[in-house]
């Protein structure tokens, strides 16, 4: 009361809340007071429906356990009627009538797609990143979604891992900016409206660091390395109030995720203090018998005593809570207390006041792929593309030029909206083909597929069991060949559209070689025969090898898996009407033998040196990536002066702020992601090489200057030491400013004694 009279604006809102909470916790009591053991068990399963099965098994008789009360949730349904057929029998037939949690994997757009995650952090722009998740928000909940599982937040520096679409690439602190963008645009700070959406934070934890790449594969690693560099996204996204963690499948420190008493119930809820409800992945409950952690009633016993609240899939809770708690293995007040977070969820979603919560065919056809939506997931494919590559201006084209576009992804759709790509529909997604045709009225173009995504039989047969929909041509491959040859002979410049079938990449869709496919290698070398300027396209969703690419190209832009207006936007950027700004956002390395590779790594003891033998580096190539973090070209060319530091010591309770002039020196309007990287020369651990501590995008008109300033603070020092307490250490410090993390633009200072 204190603090009412004091503040009172804020006291308002604290006094609301907790009446709120107070309101909510008197519900739950009541209706937990009503309910039997069983039907508590009953709100941990969470059911899925006959489709997007990604684990070995499927849920079977759905409706009649949700009649009979053994369902607390139900994922992968969707459109008005279907969910309130489901609905309906949750309310209408339990005795109870609770409503159910409907969940899907809205992952980057539900019918409207946008860029794939790593795409989406490429544009470094989280207040658009914000404005997406709450379009994807409002479009999903019209169609009866209550829950996605997103924002993928795991840290990923293992391009092999197919995954690495999904999450932000390889930062921390890139990663739990966007983390807290997505919490925020999902759920609005207010569930009970009707147009958000419950996050979900995963895979806690570690999902990202999967030993050699390899999809569901172990982890091990050290607490210095969790704590600094894999956990503070999941971190950013608890303290942003998302709502729910799904579990990881991997292990950590020999205890699956899943059944791992450490990560959630000491690291999760008492350290970080979330109290939303813990999902398990897919199945992660059944698969700790594979991990050989025991039978089903002792990976179900692990699994809720360590913290789990909703069993994904395995049914394992449903079948061996009652018998546990009889047996005191699993105190009656750990099912309540799951049970009470899962209503709580239902509560503030305000599924008891309306388990029908923003359904209408109405607004479903008003909201889902609005013309407002349409153009967010342009001009967020167009702020994706990063140009990699661009000698002698070959980029932007001439329309007036001869230009042959060939490849197979020219007039492609399926795979322009990415893996994951929930209930959109590629018929609706623009090619690229079809967009140069509307741009440019009249068919002035020659177009040649040149050959199959790939002519790897075995691999195709795997990707299109889960809907890869790659069909090879009835053409032979050398006639594809011959036909792309003949029009590349007549152009002026060739255009190759080329990268990875959508299957290549995503949940298990890890690869040893990330290389293209030999097919399309083998076309790229044909075209470079013809003697004319190639520009290379590319559509994938990792960092690729193209060394040979880079050397033997005159230009590359990534344009990842654009999503539904990819067409559009990748034409604008071929012909100069957007200028690239994207930035990568994971290192693109040179081969797979240099993987993992990063650029906040240590210096060694031995430092790279190409001069003396016994340092730390490879004889048959170097360490240096092909692309760098953050890196990404312009049409445009933009300078930085040196980095000016307001003090050169920075005091506790102090700040200093660090400014360089930033200036478009070239001909075109153009936006900059400026970057701002933190060096501790000296630590009582060691410290990486740099880390990203800011960044800031900047629009600039040719010419344009623009002072970009930083303020730097004892916290942004702070890191875990050795007693994994997080301070900031006396001593010097080197800071960056720069367009990508390999720049060498610093200036020193010093931060005093604390
Ligand atoms: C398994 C995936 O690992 C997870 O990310 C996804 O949310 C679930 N399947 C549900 O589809």
């Amino acid at each position: 009361m204190k603090k009412l009279f004091l503040i009172p604006a804020l006291s308002i809102v604290v006094c609301c809340c907790s009446q709120r909470k107070t309101e909510m916790d008197a519900f739950v009591s009541n209706l937990m007071s009503k309910m039997t053991l069983e039907e508590k068990i009953g709100q941990l399963n969470l059911l899925t429906v006959g489709f997007d099965v990604t684990g070995p098994k499927m849920s079977k008789d759905v409706e009649q356990k949700i009649k009979n009360g053994q369902a607390g949730g139900v994922f992968n349904i969707f459109t008005p009627n279907a969910v309130r057929k489901l609905q309906d029998m949750a309310v209408a037939q339990t005795r109870l009538h609770i409503p159910l949690l409907f969940g899907y994997d809205v992952i980057h757009g539900h019918r409207t797609i946008y860029p794939i995650p790593l795409g989406l952090a490429a544009t470094w722009d989280t207040a658009l990143i914000a404005r997406i998740a709450a379009a994807v928000a409002d479009e999903a909940s019209a169609d009866g979604i209550h829950w996605t599982f997103s924002p993928m937040v795991d840290i990923a520096r293992d391009p092999r891992w197919g995954r690495v679409s999904e999450g932000a690439g390889e930062d921390p602190f890139l990663g739990s900016e966007i983390a807290k963008s997505m919490v925020h645009g999902y759920e609005q700070g207010n569930l009970s409206k009707p147009n958000t959406l419950m996050s979900c934070i995963k895979h806690f934890a570690l999902y990202g660091a999967a030993e050699a790449g390899r999809d569901y594969n172990t982890t091990d690693m050290s607490r210095l390395r969790m704590y600094n560099e894999y956990l503070p996204p999941y971190k950013a996204a608890v303290e942003a109030s998302a709502s729910s963690v799904m579990t990881a499948f991997n292990e950590i420190d020999g205890v699956p995720a899943t059944g791992n008493r450490w990560l959630l119930s000491d690291l999760l809820r008492r350290e970080w203090g979330f109290n939303g409800v813990v999902v398990t992945d897919y199945t992660a409950i059944l698969e700790m018998e594979n991990h050989g952690m025991g039978s089903k009633a002792k990976v179900a016993e692990l699994a809720v005593n360590a913290g789990v609240d909703m069993d994904m899939v395995s049914e394992y809770l449903l079948d061996e809570l009652p018998a546990l708690v009889k047996a005191g293995k699993v105190k009656e007040e750990t099912v309540d207390n799951a049970c009470r977070r899962i209503l709580e969820a239902k509560y503030k979603l305000g599924l008891f006041a309306d388990p029908y919560r923003g359904l209408s065919e109405a607004r479903a056809k008003a909201q889902i792929m609005s013309a407002e939506k349409l153009a967010l997931s342009k001009e967020a494919a167009v702020k994706s593309i990063v140009l990699l590559k661009n000698d002698r201006q070959t980029l932007p084209l001439d329309a007036s030029k001869k230009i042959a576009f060939i490849g197979p992804l020219v007039q492609d759709q399926r795979n322009l909206i990415g893996s994951w790509s929930a209930a959109g529909n590629p018929q609706q997604a623009v090619s690229l083909r079809s967009a140069l045709e509307s741009k440019f009225k009249e068919h002035k173009f020659r177009y040649a597929k040149g050959c199959n995504l790939t002519d790897d039989a075995a691999l195709r047969s795997k990707l299109n069991q889960h809907g890869g929909d790659i069909i090879p041509d009835s053409r032979t491959p050398q006639q594809l060949l011959t036909e792309a040859l003949q029009i590349a002979q007549h152009a002026d410049v060739i255009v190759a559209v080329l990268g990875e079938p959508f299957g290549m990449s995503g949940e298990a869709a890890s690869r040893t070689s990330i290389d293209l496919p030999e097919s399309q290698k083998i076309l790229l070398k044909a075209l470079k025969t013809a003697g004319k300027p190639i520009a290379l396209a590319l559509m994938n969703g990792r960092p690729l090898t193209l060394q040979w690419e880079h050397d033997n190209l005159d230009a590359i832009i990534e344009t990842w898996y654009a999503g539904t207006q990819a067409g559009e936007a990748i034409a604008d950027i071929l012909f100069g009407d957007a200028n690239p700004s994207g930035k990568i956002t994971m290192t693109f390395p040179r081969s797979v033998g240099q993987i993992p590779i990063y650029y906040s790594h240590k210096n060694t003891g031995r430092p790279f040196s190409d001069r003396e033998k016994y340092t730390s580096k490879y004889l048959d190539a170097g360490n240096e990536p092909l692309y760098p973090f953050g890196y990404g070209l312009s049409y445009t060319q933009f300078t930085y002066s040196g980095v000016q530091l307001s003090d050169s010591t920075l005091a506790e309770g102090g700040s200093i702020t660090a400014t360089v002039t930033l200036t478009n020196s070239g001909s075109r309007a153009g936006e900059e992601v400026a970057q701002l990287y933190i060096r501790d020369r000296v630590g009582s651990i060691t410290r990486p090489v740099k880390e990203l501590k800011g960044f800031r995008r900047v629009a600039l008109q040719p010419g344009e200057s623009r002072k970009i300033s930083f303020v730097v603070t004892p916290e942004l020092l702070k890191f875990y030491n050795a007693d994994l307490r997080y301070t900031a250490e006396p001593g010097d410090f080197w800071l960056f400013i720069g367009g990508s993390s390999d720049t060498e633009n610093k200036a020193a200072f010093s931060l005093l004694s604390l």
